[in-house]
């Protein structure tokens, strides 16, 4: 169940260097390095020959030589050397995927290259205001397939339950969660009006009375998502629009599907509080840490039952709109990939005479 025709994340920027580096994309291994020029590049890791990771090779120049029996690659995945002969057969080579670097994050299109669109990459404003401090957090790795993972990052409902210490407390049980469906991101949404600052604002708001809090989550798709939460004081009867004159934080996750079983989580937050004050940074990487391991534990343990012999299907609440609609998508794109290439329906071709 994998969009291939997309940008997902290979990395943080700070992950590659000159050392040849295996990473696997949606079961693809790849092999990825900075080139002389400092342009990272997304080679199969795999030589044609006798299928050793070109990852357990090493790089002369720009190129990567084969660590078993020496056939050597450039960028552009072509072989350039066979050593014992001098002709190099026409099955020499290996695939090669477009790399963009923005915002020190390293993207990575797995689909077919003539579609691979640098519009289509994930950004977004705050990343380059000085209104705004971005901070990079870290990964999390998840045993959980990637769809259970983007479900909980679309889902609000979760958050008095997993994180009752630090994103959520009891005022937001009941709260009912708005869904919108109608854009190409997916979002899900719910104030909280009136009600204590839950501990991460208690921190960082510096709020003595009453808050009014909201969250937004959107879900970029295929696997993209923010969450934008924060506080105002109640007395401000902040607006919906308003919400920068609150306190006001997003948590990025950029979440690269490993395998069926396995999804890297790479966070960052970007806040308009406390921007010159590297101890908070910190401070919220520390609460954080606490909440994305409760998601999970969570998430781990779906991923074991889930390998169980399943007697009934899972039950869907009034919650689960954006899920839902969610994987709908998912399922839908995959099906379009598998079958545009096809061309049109093959049409009739028995005639029936009255
Ligand atoms: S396995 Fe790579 S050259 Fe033989
Ligand atoms: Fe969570």
């Amino acid at each position: 169940m994998y969009i291939k025709n997309a940008w997902y994340v290979a990395g943080w920027a700070n992950e590659f260097g000159e050392a040849l580096n295996r990473v696997v994309i949606l079961e693809q291994p790849l092999v990825m390095y900075r080139k002389s020029d400092d342009k990272v590049v997304a080679l199969e890791d795999r030589c044609p020959h006798r299928l050793l990771p070109l990852s357990k090779g090493k790089r002369i120049g720009d190129d990567v030589q084969c660590g078993y029996h020496g056939m050597t690659f450039n960028c552009e995945g072509a072989c350039i050397r066979v050593p014992g002969q001098d002709n190099v057969p026409s099955s020499a080579y290996v695939c090669t995927f477009p790399v963009v670097e923005k915002n020190n994050i390293v993207f990575i299109w797995m689909g077919e290259k003539s579609k691979a669109d640098e519009k289509l990459i994930f950004d977004m404003p705050e990343f380059n205001s000085n209104l705004w401090h971005v901070h990079q957090g870290d990964a999390l790795h998840l045993k959980a397939n990637y769809l259970n993972v983007a479900e909980n990052l679309v889902d609000p409902a979760h958050v008095s339950f997993v994180h009752p210490t630090t994103l959520g407390n009891a005022a937001s049980e009941n709260v009912p969660v708005h869904v919108d469906t109608q854009g190409d991101v997916l979002v899900a949404w719910r104030w909280i009006r009136d009600a204590e600052p839950v501990g991460f604002f208690q921190k960082f708001g510096g709020f003595e009375g009453n808050v009014d809090r909201w969250h937004y989550y959107y879900l970029h798709l295929p696997s993209i998502a923010v969450i934008d939460f924060g506080s105002a004081d109640t007395q401000l009867n902040l607006d919906e629009a308003d919400r920068d004159k609150g306190v006001r934080i997003f948590a990025l996750h950029f979440l690269t599907p490993v395998n069926e079983h396995y999804t890297i989580d790479r966070w960052l937050h970007i806040r308009n509080t406390a921007i010159d004050d590297e101890a908070a940074s910190a401070q919220m990487d520390a609460m954080f840490r606490i909440a994305f391991n409760e998601d999970k534990e969570i998430l781990e343990a779906i991923d074991e039952q889930e390998h169980l012999p399943q007697t009934r299907k899972p039950i869907r609440l009034a919650i689960d709109k954006g899920p839902t609609v969610y994987r709908r998508r998912i399922r839908d794109r995959v099906e379009l990939e598998t079958t545009e290439d096809l061309g049109e329906p093959v049409g009739s071709t028995f005639f029936h005479h009255e």
